[in-house]
């Protein structure tokens, strides 16, 4: 209501406006009431929001805020963040990024940031930043949680890890130490038969055995990932140690064609000793009379399933030979064994010149001991 005096031929008069501000009054309400539960909800929070200028001066800090960083609302408002001293020194670069990044991309940007509490300990924080612009006004809105408990619970995590797979590493070097010591006790052993070559071949075939399987358990805490090796690599060095176990010069050449294989020492460790088994035969009986000739080793997968063929262009094996029913000797009665361990299939393929087996196989499901 408003009231105006005023006078007109010598005599007084009055206006009186009034106006009806009921809805204003609502707005009024609505409005206060509004701030006010908002308010309420910011104060409330239990994370952590602070509101910050363009230029990047603390505009307002909820108690969250005040509680993690260890000030008070007064000490904090007005501040430049940088200013504060609570950003280790190392980081401040990076938050300055941060910050600029954000003005320019005018978007939300969530990272991890520690901060130095009022003990002096390192805090770590979750925080997203929002950029929010209104005319030709902005804030950023920063929230963020304190996560130093769960950082601290992943390094703890992460560290044991380590230890595990450093003790596992310890151990695969101890048993290959082993393996190597019973292979050099073979070795010594068969010069005590030098007389008898059944003898001396039997001790060297079981050295070479050892040795394959010594071979992946040192590739085993070689590799960066403990639980697996590549298998192709593991085929070049075993080749390598059979060809120069049975002292083969030039004329007999090995065909190696491998793809990379990640296989576990669950399907490592039978497939190891089935190649050392099937190359040594061909080392030792295709080329009789040291004729010249190729043993092929190829190994290939396809959806997870391996197809591994070991051949020689040599004499073939004698014909009378059931491969799948051998009594007499060890060597492809282990090869049947290995097969069925590894849950795959062998063929020989009689139509080859020479000696063509081709093993079939998947790799083996790790399987809990414990
Ligand atoms: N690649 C090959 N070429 C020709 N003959 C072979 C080949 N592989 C195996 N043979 C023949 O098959 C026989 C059986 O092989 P097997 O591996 O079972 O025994 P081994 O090598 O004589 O002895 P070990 O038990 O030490 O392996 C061999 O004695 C050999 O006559
Ligand atoms: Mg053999």
């Amino acid at each position: 209501m408003s009231l105006s005096a005023w006078k007109s031929g010598g005599k007084n008069f009055f206006t009186t406006i009034i106006r009806d501000i009921t809805k204003n009054k609502q707005i009024e309400k609505a409005l206060r009431e509004s701030e006010e539960k908002y308010r309420t909800l910011f104060e409330a929070d239990p994370d952590y929001t602070i509101l910050v200028g363009l230029d990047g001066v603390l505009l307002d800090v909820n108690p969250a805020a005040e509680r993690m960083i260890g000030r008070s609302k007064e000490e904090l408002i007005g501040k430049h963040f940088l200013k504060l001293d609570i950003f280790p020194k190392d980081d401040l670069k990076l938050l300055k990024e941060n910050f600029s990044k954000l003005k320019e991309h005018g978007d939300t940007n969530t990272y991890e940031m520690r901060i130095i509490d009022k003990n002096g300990l390192i805090r770590w924080i979750q925080n997203a930043s929002t950029i929010i612009k209104k005319g030709n006004m902005g804030y950023v809105l920063e929230i963020g949680s304190d996560i130093t408990e769960r950082k601290y619970a992943e390094e703890e995590i992460k560290s044991s890890l380590k230890d595990k797979e450093v003790l596992l590493k310890e151990i695969h070097h101890r048993v290959k130490n082993n393996l190597q010591i019973i292979s050099s006790l073979l070795d010594l052993q068969s010069t005590y038969v030098k007389d008898d070559s059944t003898a001396v071949n039997v001790l060297r075939e079981s050295q070479n055995r050892v040795l394959s399987m010594a071979l992946i358990h040192e590739m085993l805490y070689q590799s960066k990932d403990i639980s697996s090796i590549d298998f192709s690599d593991y085929i070049r060095n075993l080749i390598y140690s059979l060809f120069t176990s049975y002292g083969v010069k030039t004329n007999i050449k090995p065909m190696i064609s491998v793809e990379e294989t990640f296989l576990n020492i669950e399907t490592s460790i039978p497939l190891s000793l089935l190649i050392s088994e099937l190359v040594s035969n061909s080392l030792k009986y295709a080329f009789p009379q040291r004729k010249n000739g190729e043993i092929s080793i190829s190994l290939h997968s396809q959806n997870n399933h391996y197809k591994l063929i070991i051949s020689d262009n040599g004499v073939g094996l004698p014909p009378e030979i059931d491969f799948k029913n051998v009594k007499s000797s060890l060597g492809l009665r282990l090869v049947n064994s290995l097969v069925n361990q590894l849950d795959g299939t062998i063929e020989l393929d009689r139509n080859h010149p020479g000696t063509k087996f081709i093993i079939n196989f998947k790799e083996l499901k790790y399987e809990k001991r414990v």
